[in-house]
């Protein structure tokens, strides 16, 4: 499958959302966020630049050392800009910057001053205002220079419950986006199945999917990529994938595509030699039967809670059946007997953060609404050291599919990596 590479966000979009804030924020108030800076990863190296999803999701501007300010008076509606300042020869050693003249042109904001002048531009700014947005501690650098511009406030708010409200509900730019991130997260699924082999390593395959993912236009995965061979699976974020693949193992494979900002969520599990064994068959065919009767429940109207009530009683049962767990199935559940081998929740919501912003309600309650992003992951992890039938031991398997709420019922955006046991074989019948 060739996929052609679409465009980013339509500046227009980043505007309409910062009119929606506008639209809910108090009057005489004022709105802060920071981006991210970069993070030193050793001496003078550091991580690759991600920005922060709340500054993106009103901005789309990629550099660190931002600040955006929205300002709600009697008399405008205004947005400000702050970012690092135009300098040739930091440019030549360390990137290309926007800088302030281009800012409000490119940005489409009212106003734009250096990042530098920031402790003193904010109090003329901010005068005669009554109310801040800011939530301190998500970005150090940030706070140090709210504490020296020397602002007060009478009320300090948080704008998360708006903006995380806002990121809940997909547009269709948005879905646009997140199909393709399923759609290229599919791709390396799909490619980690044709090249897997015993004794090849696990960070071999984590490569293998990162370079189907850049080859489809996703420079960087969404989260750190898990290949756990054998019992490695047990270990719910295992990242070290530096272990040779055994023949006769599984291995559990969780990674995901970003695609511009948006993040891809899949999980695949497979046998390293391309054919299932028996117990392994059955486990595998157990989490599979949950995991279909969870994404026909993961509809609009219905809760995540709902689904996964309805996965634990499909997996105690299976568990009961396979002589894994032993005594009565209602008994065990309200025991929640369960948890020694499905230890993690059903799914969370998806979007510029894998793990994406929002309330879930209480005890995942929240009704699922049209335009969501969700994922469905069950699983079952059998370590080697629990106390169940020999065969069983060393078993770990998730399957996770990334799911968008429609007027329809739900579109599964991840599809195209299969699941079924006959089309895995028959993918990597080598
Ligand atoms: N990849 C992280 C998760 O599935 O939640
Ligand atoms: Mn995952
Ligand atoms: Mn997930």
């Amino acid at each position: 499958m060739e996929l052609a590479y679409m465009a980013e966000l339509p500046k227009e979009e980043f505007w309409e959302r910062r009119t929606r804030v506008f639209a809910q924020m108090q009057p005489n108030s004022a709105l802060l966020l920071f981006s991210e800076i970069e993070k030193r990863r050793n001496n003078d190296c550091t991580y690759p630049f991600r920005q922060d999803s709340y500054f993106w999701y009103l901005t789309g501007f990629n550099e660190p050392n931002a600040a955006l300010l929205l300002l709600k008076t009697e008399q405008a509606e205004k947005a400000i800009i702050f970012l690092r300042p135009r300098n040739p020869l930091l440019e030549t050693w360390n990137g290309r910057r926007l800088g302030v003249e281009r800012a409000p042109q490119q940005l489409n904001v009212n106003e734009a001053y250096s990042i530098e002048e920031f402790a003193t531009v904010l109090p003329k700014i901010l005068k005669n205002l009554t109310a801040l947005y800011h939530v301190p501690e998500i970005h150090t650098w940030g706070d140090k220079l709210v504490t020296e511009s020397a602002v007060s406030f009478s009320e300090t708010l948080d704008w998360r419950p708006m903006l995380n409200e806002m990121r809940l509900i997909k547009s269709p730019n948005e879905i646009r986006l997140m199909q393709q991130a399923g759609q290229i997260t599919a791709l390396g699924h799909i490619k980690a199945m044709q090249t897997t082999r015993p004794n090849r390593f696990e960070y071999e395959i984590e490569s293998d999917i990162l370079h189907e993912f850049n080859r489809h236009c996703a420079r960087f995965p969404s989260y750190n990529s898990i290949v756990a061979g054998g019992n490695n699976a047990c270990i719910l974020h295992y990242t070290e994938n530096d272990r040779p693949l055994n023949d006769g193992d599984l291995v559990l494979i969780d990674a995901g595509c970003e695609f511009d900002m948006y993040a891809g969520d899949i999980t695949r599990t497979f046998p390293v030699n391309g054919k299932f064994n028996q117990p392994q068959r059955e486990i595998y065919e157990l989490v599979l039967k949950a995991q279909k009767r969870a994404i026909e429940l993961l509809v609009p109207g219905n809760s995540i809670k709902q689904a996964n009530d309805e996965v634990i009683r499909i997996k105690t049962q299976g568990l009961v059946d396979l002589g894994i767990l032993k005594g009565d199935v209602d008994t065990l559940i309200e025991q929640q007997a369960y948890r020694q081998f499905y230890m993690h929740g059903l799914g969370h919501w998806l979007g510029l953060d894998v793990h994406d912003v929002g309330s879930y309600g209480q005890d995942k309650q929240r009704i699922l609404e049209i335009g969501m992003v969700i994922t469905v992951e069950p699983g079952i992890y059998i370590s080697e050291d629990a106390d169940v039938p020999e065969q069983y031991k060393g078993i770990g398997v998730r399957i996770e599919d990334n799911l968008l709420m429609t007027e329809y019922g739900n579109k599964i955006l991840t599809a195209a990596a299969p699941k079924e046991i006959a089309d895995i074989e028959n993918l990597m019948n080598f």
